[in-house]
C-alpha cells in the first residue's frame, strides 16, 4: 500500500532523512520511534504528501506521489481522503469557527450531500465525546479535546491510512486507554509515533526506529525491539542520568515509563 524507496530529505542543507526504505501493507499497524529531531514528523509529512523527497521515491497504491501527481485534482481528492494525518500540535490543524465546521470541513471539500454531512459530523462528534461543544469555537476546548476534534475531522472522511504524530501526548490516562481501544477496532493502516515504550505495544505490532543520524536502525517485531536493551540505548530511547539519594550519587538507566 505504501512504499518508500531510498528516500532522502533535507531542510536547506540539513539532512533529516537518509536512505529510508520500507513497505507498509494494508492494515499494518506501525509504531515509529526516534529521539527528538530524528525526523519522525518529517517522515509522516512525506507519507501524507505534504513534503516531497529530495531523492528517492514514495509510492501509494502504486502511484508515485510527487508535486505533479498531486496537481491531478481527482487523484488529489482521493489521496487526501484516503491518507490523513493527525499533527503533533492540534492547534496547527484547527482553523474553523465552530467544532461543527471543523469536522465538516473535509467533507464539504469533497462535496457531499448536506444531510449526509450533517449526519456524519454529528456521529463523529458524539463518538469522540465532543458533541456538547458542537456549536462552540474550537479554541474553547482543552488540549486533549482539541486532539479529539482533529481526530473526528479526519475520521469523518473514512480514510484508509491514518498517520498519527504522538496522539497520546495531550491525553489523560482515561482518554489514552479509550484511544488505544478505538484505534484497535478501527482496522485501518496506521503509522503512529510515540515516545511511550510500554504504550506502543498496544498501538501496533511492527516497530520502525529512526536513529539520531536519521537512518532506519530497526524494522521488525515491536516486542523484540522493546525487549532489546542495547537497541533501545542505540536509538536513544532509554537514558542515563545521575541520581542522588542523600549523599550517594549513582548512575542509572531510565525509560520514560517502565
Ligand atoms: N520547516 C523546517 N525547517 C528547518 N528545519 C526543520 C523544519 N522542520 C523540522 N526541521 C528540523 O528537522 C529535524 C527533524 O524534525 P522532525 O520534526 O521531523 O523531528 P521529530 O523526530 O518529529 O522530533 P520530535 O520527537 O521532537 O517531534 C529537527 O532538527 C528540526 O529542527
Ligand atoms: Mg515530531
Amino acid at each position: 500500500m505504501i512504499e518508500l524507496k531510498n528516500i532522502f530529505y533535507s531542510y536547506e542543507d540539513k539532512e533529516i532523512l537518509k536512505d529510508i526504505s520500507f513497505h507498509v501493507k494494508k492494515r499494518e499497524k506501525i509504531v515509529l520511534f526516534g529521539v527528538n529531531g530524528s525526523g519522525k514528523s518529517t517522515l509522516l509529512k512525506i507519507i501524507n504528501g505534504l513534503l516531497f523527497p529530495k531523492k528517492g521515491k514514495y509510492f501509494y497504491k502504486g502511484n508515485e506521489i510527487n508535486k505533479k501527481k498531486l496537481k491531478d485534482k481527482e487523484f488529489n481528492r482521493k489521496f487526501r481522503k484516503e491518507v490523513v494525518f493527525l499533527f503533533q500540535n492540534p492547534d496547527s490543524m484547527i482553523f474553523n469557527p465552530t467544532v461543527y465546521d471543523e469536522i465538516a470541513f473535509g467533507l464539504r471539500q469533497i462535496g457531499g450531500n448536506k444531510d449526509t454531512i450533517d449526519e456524519k459530523v454529528k456521529y463523529w462528534a458524539d463518538k469522540l465525546g465532543i458533541y456538547k461543544y458542537i456549536n462552540e469555537p474550537p479554541f474553547n476546548l482543552s488540549g486533549g479535546e482539541k486532539q479529539k476534534l482533529c481526530l473526528a475531522s479526519l475520521l469523518v472522511l473514512e480514510p484508509e491510512v491514518l498517520l498519527l504524530d504522538e496522539p497520546t501526548a495531550n491525553l489523560d490516562p482515561k482518554s489514552t486507554g479509550w484511544l488505544i481501544d478505538f484505534l484497535y477496532e478501527l482496522d485501518l493502516t496506521t503509522v503512529i509515533t510515540t515516545h511511550n515504550l510500554s504504550l506502543s505495544l498496544e498501538l501496533g505490532d511492527r516497530g520502525l526506529v529512526l536513529s539520531e543520524n536519521h537512518k532506519i536502525i530497526y524494522d521488525g517485531n515491536l516486542d523484540d525491539f522493546i525487549n532489546n536493551f542495547d537497541l533501545l540505548k542505540k536509538a536513544g530511547l532509554v537514558h542515563t542520568h545521575k541520581h542522588r539519594h542523600g549523599n550517594l550519587e549513582h548512575k542509572h538507566y531510565h525509560t520514560h515509563d517502565f
